[in-house]
């Protein structure tokens, strides 16, 4: 617990704490169509929350690299220009409060 608190360095990387937002699927994104695997407001909301709370790393939800990579069809995918400027947004605001953006990149079988 000790420790809890204090920095962790990877390399020249700098997490603030050990107090971590493990990736969760939230099932939320459109699944088809040109807004298909875009982050919205709610993803927004849901990652950039829990840097405003505190936590030193913020990681996004299994990502899929491609459309047929996805756990599920209303997963967030990063596979275009569209996705990638909201990923930008939301690491941008994650990075404001202090905290480290993350993401889990994903291809499922
Ligand atoms: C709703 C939900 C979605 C999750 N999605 C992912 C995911 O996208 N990638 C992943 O590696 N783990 C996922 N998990 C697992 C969590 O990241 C975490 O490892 C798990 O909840 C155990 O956490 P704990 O060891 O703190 O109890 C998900 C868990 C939940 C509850």
């Amino acid at each position: 617990m000790s420790a809890l608190f204090t920095p962790l360095n990877l390399r020249s990387l700098e997490i603030p704490n050990r107090v971590w937002m493990s990736p969760m699927c939230m099932y939320s994104a459109a699944p088809h169509g040109p807004g298909a695997g875009v982050p919205t407001d709610f993803h927004l909301t849901h990652l950039a929350g829990r840097a405003a709370g505190g936590a030193g790393l913020v990681m996004a939800e299994a990502t899929g690299v491609r459309p047929d990579g996805r756990i599920s069809p209303w997963d967030l995918g990063l596979w275009n220009d569209r996705q990638q400027e909201a990923f930008t947004r939301i690491a941008a605001a994650i990075a404001s409060h202090g905290s480290v953006p993350g993401i889990q990149l994903a291809h499922a079988g």
